[in-house]
């Protein structure tokens, strides 16, 4: 449904309630060219609590314009300098987390506890870029040749497009936007249409910490009203992407198109492998935090639990008890554990997955329905769902759910365990459970995953690298590795020779 802007100004007035977001473009807050808006839902209560600007090809034209001309300017700037403008986000990023956090749970629905946590620690990726900022070194290479000063300058992409999902949007923002504004690129972000609210009022702080005008960009809308020409443009040099294959193969194609670099965050299906030596109580907390936390709305989700045979009932009995006492409900509350689904689409493919398992012959050992009880209000919730008795080779063990569902696959040995948790398409994450340290070091070299936690799920930090194997995706975010993403090497050869050299033949 959209609102014309004229009707939008009476919505507003007859509910306090609506917001009203504009694109961010030029250092300035500005309405869609032909004036439409869109609602955006809260899934607690299900109804409307903003009105986003629906962005058109136009639109994209102007921000990537902005982006454009800001380049020139920007990507010459002392790095000192954009690393103390970064510096100064991650204050005001802080100061203003709890405001944040409460308008991603507004849009989103996962828990404020979790929200909260994000918006607070997201400053760290700021302030590690705002610091990496100067830090960005080309090499002096000893060639072989004589009478040569060799060196290497590492420069700025251009204007970079960012696309990002709904499940925590400005936290995957900012495994992407420092990054690259360190290393002097401007951007134009493409949030999520579910989830578009917190990225524009994040905007006012760059405002505030006196980013110039065109260096961050915001348009908001669709994917394929602003998502597919932001990436099809001539003027982005690079595009960063989080969200589904589906999405990314279609990004990955039309940014072929023109030769540009591409970053791709794709989700997964990811073992947590739990060995009958492991400490018992801990594997299933870790079990639980991999799945049920956020609602199992998040890329590293632990969906595939694989379990040693000898201690498979005694643990799912665990596991079970501990989902159990899950409090679902409002994701306000501080006591709440899981929350609603973010998406009426993504509440349906939930349970359409729940009903797959079924008839594929798993046997549901907790959940496989909508939660309606107390604390439901008008919310898309599922109830957390185990299923054992699974097949690696069932699509429940193979498809990316991204909710409440958990399956258990046993195994007997160490070699089984990988073989199985190795036979997916994926390779984002994986778990293990073992008080073995030479099993723990055997499995951190054999699995195939972009990260490896033993003995812990869901640790991610602004220093360490992370990103896919496999289809799980292309390139690496957080840590030293990610701004090399968003440079190109420059060799320059300057000659010290005190005279010149016969020209017919090859230096
Ligand atoms: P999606 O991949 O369709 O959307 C992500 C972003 O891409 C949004 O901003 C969207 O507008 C944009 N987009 C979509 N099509 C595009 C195109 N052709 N060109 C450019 N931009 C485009 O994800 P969606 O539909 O919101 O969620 C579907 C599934 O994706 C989920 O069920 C889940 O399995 C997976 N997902 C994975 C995430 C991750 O962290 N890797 C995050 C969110 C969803
Ligand atoms: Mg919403």
């Amino acid at each position: 449904m959209t609102t014309q802007g004229n009707e939008l100004l009476d919505t507003a007035a007859e509910n306090e309630d609506v917001s009203v977001y504009q694109h961010f473009i030029d250092g300035a807050f500005t309405g869609p060219g032909d004036g439409a808006y869109f609602d955006s839902v809260n899934p607690y209560t299900g109804k409307t609590w903003a009105k986003i600007a629906q962005g058109t090809p136009d639109d994209v034209d102007r921000a990537v314009a902005a982006a454009s001309a800001a380049f020139t300017g920007w990507s010459r700037t002392k790095p000192q300098y954009r690393g103390k403008l970064l510096l100064d986000l991650a204050d005001l990023i802080e100061a203003n987390s709890e405001k944040l956090a409460e308008i991603e749970v507004r849009d989103n629905g996962k828990l404020y506890a979790e929200m909260s946590t994000q918006t607070r620690y997201m400053a760290g990726w700021y302030r590690y870029y705002g610091g990496l900022a100067d830090k960005v070194e080309g090499a002096v290479i000893p060639t072989d040749k004589p009478n040569i000063l060799n060196f290497t300058r590492l420069e700025p992409l251009g204007p970079v497009a960012m696309i990002t999902p709904w499940n925590s949007p400005l936290l995957l923002l900012a495994w992407k936007l420092p990054a690259a504004l360190a290393a002097g690129n401007t951007v134009v972000i493409k949030p999520s249409e579910f989830t578009s609210a917190s990225t524009l009022e994040f905007m006012k702080l760059f405002i505030e910490a006196g980013f110039p005008p065109g260096v961050v960009n915001t348009v908001t809308g669709f994917g394929q009203e602003v998502g597919a020409p932001l990436v099809a443009h001539p003027g982005i040099a690079k595009v960063a992407f989080t969200g589904s294959e589906v999405a990314g193969r279609k990004i990955y194609e039309s940014a072929a198109g023109g030769f540009k670099h591409v970053s791709l965050e794709l989700g997964g299906k990811s073992p947590n492998i739990v060995f009958a030596d492991a400490d018992l109580d801990a594997a299933a907390a870790g079990v639980i935090s991999g799945i049920f936390a956020a609602t199992g709305q998040t890329c590293i989700a632990g969906s595939r639990l694989l379990v040693q045979r000898s201690i498979h009932d005694d643990f799912v009995a665990r596991v079970v008890a501990l989902a159990k006492q899950a409090t679902i409900g409002d994701p306000m509350r501080p006591d709440t554990h899981v929350g609603p689904v973010t998406t009426r689409a993504q509440y349906e493919k939930v349970l359409a997955y729940i009903d797959i398992a079924r008839g594929e012959g798993a046997d549901c050992v907790l959940g496989g329905a909508p939660y309606t009880g107390p604390g439901a209000s008008g919310g898309q919730f599922v109830q957390p769902t185990i299923f054992t008795n699974v097949r690696n080779d069932m699509r429940i063990a193979q498809e990316e759910v991204f909710g409440p569902v958990l399956t258990v696959i046993p195994f007997d040995d160490e070699d089984e365990a990988v073989a199985i948790a190795n036979d997916s398409l994926y390779g984002l994450a994986a778990g293990v459970w073992t008080q073995d340290i030479g099993r723990a070091v055997r499995l951190s070299e054999s699995l195939q995953a972009g990260t490896v936690w033993v003995n812990t799920y869901r640790a991610v930090s602004f220093t360490s690298p992370f990103g896919g194997y496999k289809r799980s995706g292309l390139g690496r975010e957080s840590g030293i590795e990610a701004i090399k993403e968003f440079l190109q090497v420059k060799s320059v050869w300057i000659s010290t020779a005190p005279d010149s050299s016969n020209p017919f033949v090859i230096k």
